[in-house]
Formats: structure tokens, sequence, C-alpha cells
């Protein structure tokens, strides 16, 4: 297989059968442009082929543990890593959402349907419970920093004649950018 195209790192990342495409890579290039809060450790959470690690390992972080429930996920991404010479840096590993230990920067392209996988290529898209979904920010003591809108870039947005043109069309990527609440960051020095 030729791999997609992922323009903002300049290389082909290769998926394997089930893994989830970075086809629309304006999620990508949000998290190849946005600011780093520093270089020292990064969490990759549900990393998929491995292409946001990629792209942060590329941007000079210099450890990236990305984690994934999905075996075929965690195999491509470590392959990934090989194939793109990185994998001194970037490692993948079967984890339900966090590894041990805490990291400067933590980055997630969550799956977004609040309903349950029927299959195991559904885990990419389908959270059961929401548990990735941003309705759990406050709770988790986290707050929004920023949040970063893009509009699509592929062909199939400006295509006219696609039978789902018109929501293709106004489908918006966001980046949101979090941190740790400043009453949480209070009361846990307390
Ligand atoms: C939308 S895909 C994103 C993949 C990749 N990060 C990307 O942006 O192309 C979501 C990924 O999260 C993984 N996932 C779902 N629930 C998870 C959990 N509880 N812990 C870790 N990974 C999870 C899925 O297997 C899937 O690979």
């Amino acid at each position: 297989m030729n791999g997609v195209d992922v323009p903002s790192l300049g290389v082909r990342i290769h998926p394997h059968y089930g893994t989830f495409m970075p086809t629309r890579h304006e999620y990508v290039d949000l998290v190849a442009s946005e600011p780093l809060p520093a270089h020292d450790l990064a969490f990759d959470i549900g990393t998929g082929t491995g292409v946001h690690s990629a792209v942060l390992a590329k941007r000079g972080i210099r450890r990236v543990i990305g984690t994934d429930l999905q075996r075929r996920a965690v195999d491509c991404a470590t392959e990934n890593f090989e194939l793109l010479g990185i994998a001194d840096v970037a490692e993948a590993r079967i984890c339900d959402m966090f590894p041990d230990g805490k990291a400067s920067l933590i980055v997630c392209n969550p799956p977004w349907l609040p309903g349950s996988a029927a299959t195991s290529f559904d885990a990419a898209i389908y959270d059961p419970g929401s548990q990735m979904l941003l309705d759990a920010i406050a709770p988790a003591g986290l707050e929004v920093i920023s949040r970063l809108d893009t509009t699509p870039a592929h062909c199939r947005a400006s295509d006219a004649t696609d039978v789902l043109h018109a929501a293709r069309s106004r489908e918006v990527t966001s980046l949101w950018r979090l941190r740790v609440a400043a009453t949480a960051a209070s009361s846990g020095a307390c």
C-alpha cells in the first residue's frame, strides 16, 4: 500500500487494515502548527496510525508515548515509527486511555459518536459512555485555553456533485487546547 499523504509531516503514513485513516489532514495540520508547552514528554491518546505522535516527534518532542485499545492500531503505529525513523522517540502501547506517569502535553483525536461500537472498526469513531468527549473537561479539573477551527480542505468538500456536498462543505474541525484549571492547580497545592 502506498500510504496516505500527510502534508504537514512531509511523508506518507501507512494505515493498517481497520485503523483510522488520516485522510482529512486538517486535524493533523492543527497539531502541527499550534504552540507546544514543552518538549520533554507527550502522550498521544488513541494513537491510531501514530500520525500525531509522528508530528510531535518531528516538532522536537523528545519522547512520545501513543496509546490505543486496539492491537492493530498499536502494531500500525509501531510500524510507522520504524518506517519514519523515529522509533527511538515514539512508542505505541496497548492501553486504555493514559499510560503511567505525567506528560507536559497530551494530544487526543477522540472517537466522537456517543454510541456503542458494534465492531472493532467502530472503536475509532464510537465513544461508549462519552468517555473521551469534551463534557469531561470540567469534571477532570481542566479548562479550555483556546479553540481553533478549520474548514475542510479536501476535494470532496468542494465538489458540488457529491451527494454529501452540503454536509461536507459545512464540516468544522476544531483543536481544543486545555490546561489544568487554575482552581484545580491551586487546590492540588494545598
Ligand atoms: C478518531 S481515531 C484517532 C486516531 C489517530 N489519533 C488520528 O488522529 O488519526 C480514535 C482512536 O482512539 C482509539 N481509542 C478509543 N477508545 C480508546 C481508549 N479508551 N483508550 C485508548 N485509545 C482509544 C481508537 O482505537 C482509535 O484508534
